[in-house]
This record gives structure tokens, sequence and C-alpha cells, in this order.
């Protein structure tokens, strides 16, 4: 006898779920201050999942509904296999949207083979124009690096690029005007992050880098024309746009502005636990049930269908405490 199973994933809070992220791995050329230690210990080989199990899991959420899927690290493009791996997925039938986050540090040869595997949209991350800035705050990226790998993607022309970020308080704050007129001209999107405290950090205090989306509004009105937008890329981000400019500001601001009662995703970990909710721990470990001996892929979309009960209603993050999450960004990719 086969099983039906429905086409959609819903929780029961009555959100609907199609939007799978997977961190492909927790690596990463950088060290950005806000997402990593100076020191990482990375996981070995075993522990992560394989690109067939990756493969085999988003094809897996595809089946139950999963429209869009975000590739994120780490750095996704630091994993051999990550263009093969996007190929394969971008082919998936019944996936409407793959898209990727990245440092931008392997763009300048790797856009155009992104563009042929279907990659519609991709986000940089890009926290500052000043290269010693920049490099304080990755610890060891090159800016000249990344803006040639934006360049690389802007030529190839995917359907939108957005620049990603991350905003403290006396270490780019004041650089929110000069990103926003950087993204005009390069005729691009931009959003800014509120820091999440995932994971201890050193040499950072998060509760004293705090700087509100409110704040960069404030700040961003003295210079530009910021007319909210109702729309939605299916990220968190509330975007507003420029007149005549081709540039939408996004905001994300999961401490002034909670987004969790339209939340529409879950995420992959590099380890195989599927996670219900970034600022929680809830979670199911998919790599211990696709390893099973004789495990059937009806069994995996019905673990998968049942973990909607467990997602949660919404982040527990405090900017003011010890982080109540203790993994590191790297293992989620946001
Ligand atoms: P699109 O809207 O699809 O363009 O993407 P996005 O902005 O959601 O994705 P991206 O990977 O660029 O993430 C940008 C920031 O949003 C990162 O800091 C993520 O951690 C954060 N983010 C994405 N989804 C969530 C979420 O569900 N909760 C929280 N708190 N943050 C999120
Ligand atoms: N808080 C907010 N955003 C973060 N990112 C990494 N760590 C954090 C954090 N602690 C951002 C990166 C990247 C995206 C995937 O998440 O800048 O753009
Ligand atoms: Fe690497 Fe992105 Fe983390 Fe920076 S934020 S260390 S680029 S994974």
């Amino acid at each position: 006898m086969t099983t039906t199973f429905p086409t959609s994933l819903i929780d029961r809070f009555g959100r609907k779920v199609d939007y799978l992220r997977i961190s492909i791995t927790d690596r990463c050329d950088f060290r950005c201050v806000y997402c990593m230690a100076e020191e990482m210990t990375f996981l070995p080989r075993d522990q992560i999942l394989s690109l067939e199990e990756i493969y085999l899991l988003a094809k897996t959420f595809v089946e139950l509904g999963v429209t869009k899927i975000r590739i994120t690290g780490g750095e996704p493009l630091v994993r051999k296999g990550a263009l093969d791996l996007l190929q394969n997925i971008g082919a998936l039938a019944g996936l409407q949207e793959l898209v990727m986050t990245t440092n931008g540090s392997q763009l300048l040869t790797a856009a155009p083979i992104l563009k042929a595997a279907n990659v519609k949209r991709i986000n940089i991350s890009l926290d500052t124009l000043d290269p010693q800035k920049f490099k304080a705050i990755t610890r060891t990226g090159d800016l000249q690096q990344v803006l040639n790998g934006i360049d690389a993607a802007i030529n190839v022309g995917f359907d939108r690029i957005k620049l990603n970020a991350v905003i403290l308080k006396n270490r780019n704050h004041d650089e929110v005007g000069d990103l926003v007129q950087f993204a005009i001209e390069k005729e691009i999107d931009i959003s800014f992050i509120e820091e999440m405290p995932l994971g201890i950090v050193d040499k950072h205090d998060r509760a004293d880098a705090y700087y509100s989306s409110d704040l960069i509004r404030v700040d961003l009105a003295k210079r530009f024309t910021l007319i909210q937008s109702t729309q939605k890329t299916g990220g968190p981000s509330d975007y507003y746009v420029i007149p005549n400019t081709k540039t939408r500001v996004g905001f994300i601001s999961p401490h002034s502005h909670n987004f969790c009662s339209t939340c529409n995703r879950v995420r992959l970990t590099v380890e195989g636990r599927l996670l219900l909710c970034l600022g929680n721990e809830h979670s199911i470990d998919l790599k211990e049930i696709i390893r099973a001996p004789n495990v059937t892929s009806d069994t995996i979309k019905q673990v998968i269908i049942d973990s909607m009960e467990i997602k949660p209603e919404k982040h527990e993050f405090n900017v003011k405490e010890q982080p109540v999450i203790l993994r590191y960004m790297n293992m989620t990719g946001g």
C-alpha cells in the first residue's frame, strides 16, 4: 500500500513552511566577529551530511511542498562539490527558487557556474566599505576580493542581488548611508541586520554593540527618502524603496520588530539536524533517521511532517543576557 502525504507542511500555529535553508558546511574562510570565535574547531567529516544526503533531504522537502531553498554555510562555496550539489538541487521539479547566501570571496569564479545551476538570487555579506574595518570585522577577509565578487555576480545577471550588513555600534553604524549609496550605484538591494546572540563570541560585547533598525532608519532619512513597501522576498526583511533608484533597503530586526508570526522556514544544519527555529534548540536528528538501516522515503517524510508539531511560536533572543543559544551562526547559516 502506498501512503499519500500532504503536499504542504503546516505547523500547529497554522504557518505554512515552504522555505528550507540548508547549511552545507560549517567552515568559512572568514571569521566575522559576530559569527565566530577567533579559534574555531570545525566538525569532522563523518559528523556532517554528505552531498548525497543533502540532496536526498532537499528532494524530500520539495516533495512535501517546499518551493524555496537557500544554500548557506559557513561559506557554502568553500565546500568541495558545492557547485555540483547546487546544480542537482536547482534541477528539482517543483522547486521555484534556489537561492544562496555567501560572503562573496569566491564569486569571481563561481558566479557564472551558479547562474548556470539555476540559482536565482544571491545575498552577499558586506558590512563595510573600508578595507581596514573589513579586515577587523571579518578577521581574515579581503574587501577588494569581495567587491570583485559582487561585480562578477552583477555581470552574470541574477534575478536579484542583496547585500547583507550586520550593523554594530561603534564599528560600522556610521557607514549605513555609504552602504546604501553603494547599493544604489550597483542597482542592487541591501538589508541591515540586528546582531543575534548565537554562540559565545570573544572580544565583542553584544549588548554594547546593539544598534537597532529604527536608529539606522533615522540615520538614513537624513540622506535618502525611504518609502515603506509591502514587497517581500520570502525572508524576514521589511523593505523600503528609494524613489528613482532600483534599490530596496531591508531591515531584519529580530529584536526590535519580531517577525516570528509570519515565519515560513526551517533549517537543515550541517550536522543534519532539522532546526525548527533559529532562536530555539527544538530540532530533529534527520541524519540519524536517514542513516538507519532499511529506512524508507516514507519514514523520512513522516518524520518531517511530525516535526512541524514542535516548531516553536517565537525565538528566545535577548540582547542583554548571555546567549541562550550556544550554537554558532555558521552551523545554521543564519
Ligand atoms: P531573502 O529574503 O530570501 O532574500 O533572504 P534572507 O534575508 O532571509 O536570507 P539571508 O540568508 O540573507 O539572511 C539574512 C539575515 O536574516 C541573517 O542574519 C539571518 O540570520 C536572518 N534570518 C533569516 N531567517 C531568519 C529567521 O527565521 N529568524 C531570525 N531571527 N533571523 C533570520
Ligand atoms: N547576527 C546576525 N546576523 C548574522 N550573520 C552571521 N552571524 C550573525 C549574527 N550573530 C549574518 C551574516 C550573513 C547571514 C547569513 O547571517 O552576515 O549575511
Ligand atoms: Fe563566514 Fe558568514 Fe560567519 Fe562571516 S558571517 S564568518 S562570512 S559564515
